[in-house]
């Protein structure tokens, strides 16, 4: 045990330590003994400086080849050994090493609430796909050289929109010979369960890329996008272990300790991806484009690279991955909507009841116009803009319309869990997008319209208050394919 270990903040750690070594005190070898010293970000310990500086990045430098980042069900089993490979080296580096697992994972902790001050937060704004795309551009790096392929090394992703079950090479066997397992996880996931139904499937990933403009996508400056609620959140707050354990991939401070945190982000990184990719000429110019705004495309972080030195990129370096950071996913097909027609409402607080629950609130002219275009078949999404988290939520949460005795749910949105120095918690915010098809019209409804209920569905999930900056509905029918 290090130095870094043995410090009264690191009790919690050096518990974590003590179970996983025991557990697999059966296996003999250098697993485990797997180094896991810190930057002691845990609370109430402090959070030193994330690194900084270092060579900037130059578009261009990077000559590899462009190599796919497949699923992790497509991997040959020569990949898979690779990737398993890679893992054991990475776990096996020195403890003071920048590049080795705990400390790669520290640098995921310093960013987030315990740790980043605004300037340096990650989560919850809009810095939230470019940070993750340059953080696991250089772990991948890292893992390949490795494996002596920096070249072709590539990601794998967890396609859960698709592969609904932890990906059993992440699973079994459940002992610290498999370098792509993790302790800390859910029990049912980790025994082969599958994703509730509603977090990142295929319909949720639908109604992401049917929405055309990035604030509700992916965030804005001051709040969380969609895509960070659901698919990122909910499957975060799956597969970690939850309240009040929240570990590994529940607590943001720990969950790039677990393996499938890199399965899951180059899945994220590849929605994103698509996302980009369905911007095209016949459509308004800024649909399905980044931010041009200089306050997001200057975002510049720092890294350790395959060779442990700090080098630093910019949001603006990994908007084109395929060209800077060369990979690139398979291409997909998404039928675009003939119509798109956004309808704004006001989501009005509350109804008489006990429960205080607000409802959407109509022009004549506008609910008039709702009912016009869903006579047939559309897909309506429901846009909470901004929706107030406040301090300390955390956890799975989910929204029904309820009118009478209609209960339908509209969708689940997970805030992960950011344990750490309470008196930094403050109140965030995050665009929900949920999916109104089937509750338009108890939504428009003159009379006693259906009021939108808001339940934690995992433990420890706090009741709050649902107040939105703005509500709109979005309708959409599906077209022809196109491409
Ligand atoms: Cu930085 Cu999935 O979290």
């Amino acid at each position: 045990m290090t130095k870094n270990n043995v410090r009264a903040d690191g009790r919690r750690r050096f518990l974590r330590d003590t179970i996983t070594v025991a557990g697999g005190s059966a296996i003999l070898g250098s697993s485990m003994l797997w180094p896991r010293p810190g930057f002691a970000q845990d609370p109430p310990g402090g959070c030193p400086n994330p690194p900084s500086g270092g060579t900037p990045f130059q578009p261009g430098q990077d000559q590899r080849p462009i190599v796919v980042r497949k699923f992790i069900s497509s991997l040959t089993s020569a990949e898979l050994t690779t990737l398993q490979n890679a893992f054991s080296a990475l776990r096996g580096l020195g403890s003071n090493d920048p590049r080795t697992w705990v400390l790669q994972a520290d640098i995921h902790a310093l960013y987030c609430q315990q740790c980043a001050n605004d300037t340096t937060q990650i989560h919850f704004m809009w810095n939230f796909f470019p940070w993750h795309r340059c953080y696991l551009y250089y772990y991948e790096r890292i893992l390949g050289s490795l494996v002596g392929d920096l070249d072709h090394f590539r990601l794998p992703y967890w396609d859960w929109e698709s592969f609904r079950s932890l990906p059993s090479p992440y699973r079994t066997p459940a002992a610290t010979t498999n370098t792509l397992w993790d302790t800390n996880r859910n029990g049912g996931m980790q025994a082969g369960g599958k994703l509730p139904v509603n977090d990142g499937s295929q319909s949720r990933l639908n109604l992401l890329y049917g929405t055309q403009d990035f604030a509700t996508f992916g965030g804005t400056l001051g709040a969380a996008g969609s895509c960070e609620g659901n698919p990122h959140g909910v499957i975060h707050n799956d597969v970690g272990q939850p309240y009040p354990i929240l570990q590994d991939m529940g607590d943001l401070g720990f969950a790039a300790r677990d393996p499938i945190f890199f399965a899951h982000h180059a899945n994220i990184d590849k929605v994103w991806s698509h996302w980009n990719g369905l911007a095209k000429s016949t459509l308004p110019p800024t649909a399905y484009k980044n931010p041009t705004d200089p306050a997001f495309l200057n975002a510049r972080w720092s890294f350790y690279d395959e060779n442990s030195k700090v080098v630093s990129i910019s949001a603006a370096d990994v908007l084109d991955h395929e060209s800077n950071l060369r990979y690139t996913y398979r291409a997909f097909i998404f039928r675009f909507p003939q119509i798109y027609e956004i309808i704004p409402c006001r989501l009005i607080c509350c109804d008489p009841g006990p429960l205080h629950e607000p409802f959407l609130q109509f022009e004549e002219a506008e609910r008039t116009k709702v009912a016009e275009l869903t006579r047939e078949h559309a897909t309506v999404a429901l846009v909470l803009k901004e929706v107030e988290i406040p301090p300390g939520v955390t956890g799975t949460f989910e929204i029904h319309a309820i009118r009478g005795e209609q209960k339908l749910l509209l969708g689940r949105f997970g805030i992960v869990g950011e344990k750490g120095n309470r008196e930094k918690d403050k109140a965030r915010r995050m665009t929900l997008l949920l999916d109104a098809s089937s509750a338009v019209p108890s939504l428009i409804a003159r009379k006693q319209p259906a009021t939108l209920r808001l339940r934690g569905v995992t433990r420890g999930a706090k009741q709050f208050k649902l107040v939105a900056e703005s509500a709109e509905l979005r309708i959409t029918r599906p077209a022809q394919k196109e491409r």
